[in-house]
Formats: C-alpha cells, sequence, structure tokens
C-alpha cells in the first residue's frame, strides 16, 4: 500500500526523519535550511496529505487551498500565528503544536535577555572584542540591579509562570498581566496592564500573537514605562510596534529592550542594528539541542499518532 505522502519544509533532526520515513513517503530537503517561497510550498504541498512545518513558514489560505488533500499539520513549534487555523478548522484538517517542552528553555532565554539588558553585556562584550577596554575604572559600563527590582510579566501562561518561579530566586516583586487570572498566585501579583507598565523595571512579554495582542506595545505603552525600565519581548513580533520602540530606544525614553522576536524577521527595521542599548538575538528562546531535539521528536508523535487513528498527543484547539 502507498504510504501517505509528508512535506517536511525544512531541515529537521536526523532521528526524526527516520522515524519519519519509516512511515511516510517523505518530501523533505536537508541539504539546506532557506525558507520556502511562496509558490515553492504551493507546489510542494499540492500532493501532499500530512505537513510537517515550522514557525517560519506561513500556511495561510492560499496555502491550504493548493493543498486539497491535507490531512494533518504538526508545527515544531508551540506558537501557530503563522497557519490560518480558522481556514484548517473550517476544512477538518487537525494541527498539532509542541507546547510544555520548552516551556523552562524559554523561561532560561527570558532570563537571559533580562540579565543582559540589565548588565550590558553585549555591548560590554562588544567593547572588549572592539579592543577598547585600556584599564579597569569604577564607571565603565555600569548596569542596573536585577536582584530586588520589579519585574512584569504580560502574558501568564506556562512561559509566563516558570518565568516568575525564577525570579524568586532573585528576590524580585512579580505582577502579571493575563487575560486571565492565573490560578497560582503565589509568584506573582495580577495588575492591569498600565500598573505594570508603570511599575516594572523589567517588562517581558510571552503572550500569543494574535489579533488581540497585535501592537499590544507600542507608543503610548512605552510612554507609560519608565525611563529606567528594560522591555523584553520573547513571544512574537507584531505584539510589539517595532518603530515605535526603536524611536523610544532611541531617544532613550526607556533603558534598553532585549528582543528575540521582530514584526518582519529576518529583516530588522534600519536602526535596530546601530543601538547600544538593545540585545537582538535571532528568535532563539527555545533553542538548546536537547529542547529543539523534543520539539521535532513531539511534531513527529503527533503526525504518528495522527496516521495510526490515535488521538494528538498535543492538538491546538
Ligand atoms: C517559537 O517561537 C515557538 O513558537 O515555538
Amino acid at each position: 500500500m502507498a504510504r501517505p505522502r509528508l512535506l517536511v519544509t525544512r531541515r529537521i533532526y536526523p532521528d526524526v526523519l527516520e522515524r519519519l520515513i519509516a512511515h511516510f513517503e517523505v518530501s523533505h530537503n536537508q541539504e539546506s535550511d532557506t525558507p520556502r517561497s511562496k509558490q515553492e510550498l504551493i507546489d510542494l504541498i499540492a500532493p501532499s496529505e500530512y505537513l510537517f512545518c515550522t514557525v517560519a513558514d506561513r500556511i495561510d489560505a492560499d496555502i491550504l487551498a493548493a493543498a486539497q488533500g491535507l490531512k494533518m499539520i504538526a508545527t515544531g513549534a508551540v506558537g501557530t500565528n503563522n497557519i490560518d487555523l480558522a481556514a484548517c478548522r473550517a476544512r477538518g484538517i487537525p494541527v498539532s503544536n509542541t507546547p510544555d517542552v520548552l516551556t523552562e528553555t524559554t523561561a532560561d532565554f527570558g532570563w537571559a535577555l533580562i540579565m543582559a539588558t540589565a548588565r550590558r553585556i553585549g555591548e560590554a562584550e562588544r567593547y572588549v572584542r572592539g579592543g577598547h577596554w585600556k584599564g579597569w575604572s569604577f564607571d565603565q559600563i555600569t548596569g542596573v540591579d536585577v536582584y530586588g527590582s520589579t519585574l512584569g510579566i504580560i502574558g501568564m501562561g506556562r512561559i509566563g509562570a516558570a518565568i516568575a518561579r525564577r525570579a524568586q530566586g532573585f528576590g524580585m516583586q512579580v505582577l502579571y498581566h493575563n487575560r486571565s487570572r492565573a490560578q497560582q498566585e503565589q509568584a506573582a501579583r495580577y495588575v492591569d496592564k498600565e500598573t505594570l507598565l508603570r511599575s516594572a523595571d523589567f517588562v517581558i512579554l510571552v503572550v500569543p500573537y494574535s489579533q488581540e495582542t497585535h501592537h499590544l506595545i507600542a507608543k503610548a505603552e512605552l510612554a507609560l514605562m519608565k525611563p529606567t525600565a528594560c522591555l523584553i519581548n520573547i513571544a512574537r513580533g507584531g505584539v510589539v510596534n517595532d518603530a515605535d520602540l526603536l524611536a523610544a530606544l532611541q531617544a532613550r525614553q526607556i533603558r534598553a529592550a532585549g528582543l528575540d522576536v521582530f514584526e518582519n524577521e529576518p529583516a530588522l527595521l534600519p536602526g535596530f542594528c546601530q543601538l547600544d542599548n538593545a540585545v537582538l538575538t535571532p528568535h532563539i528562546a527555545s533553542a538548546t539541542r536537547a529542547t529543539r531535539g523534543a520539539m521535532n521528536h513531539l511534531a513527529a508523535d503527533n503526525l504518528l499518532a495522527h496516521l495510526a487513528g490515535r488521538p494528538l498527543k498535543t492538538p491546538v484547539a
């Protein structure tokens, strides 16, 4: 019997590919990891019954329309804003994602950006590498204390809660804002968004991207933040209005930003790379070998579950 056709859009770990090849006729390109153009995706998906995609593939209505035999989509990510879920629902195409396995790793990275912005790690590194370090001095690249400061978490899901737990070790006051109140409030106190923005020394964004969270942080919100505060975005580009943030950082209206995601990534607005007061990383919050491997395997588990007629392990609602 012919095996069902699976399109894997990007390079995945070889052990995961092996698991899939045992059950599917897999179309993949392990040699190159360049994003597929929309037309390439349309051509490749047309004969496919299964799709393994990533955050960087936009699976919109046109792509779905080209995939008339599509039975299921597994994305190797927790975020699903790149997939037209409404169109999938209308067509009865189930979608799975990769929650849980990346929670602690992503929370660690949120902390890496908190520390890097507070203590100006990127700037200090550029200073040393650039040969500018001529000797020790009291006021060289001074930062701000994290210990004992106030953390504001916008989005208190699994990753937000893991970030809050870590903040206890830093003796921080933790505020959060969320659509609904979290169950466990020991580690963090619920406040409205305005109070959080006015009070926090570090504001970290951990919300999914949606119409509701589009430009959640823009000019007006940045104006509420303390001039000494740092903004960290490990959520999605589009949650922040990048042009407004760039202007605020250029004007030193806030102290600094740690940014792992951007509105039109991988393209950055001209000006970001010239900022000293921004730590910029290429969407790597979940990028440890162990966690990316676990995300790959979980996507494969979901594909194999569907193929075997079992419930998906981690379906997207
Ligand atoms: C990464 O951004 C993810 O959604 O997993």
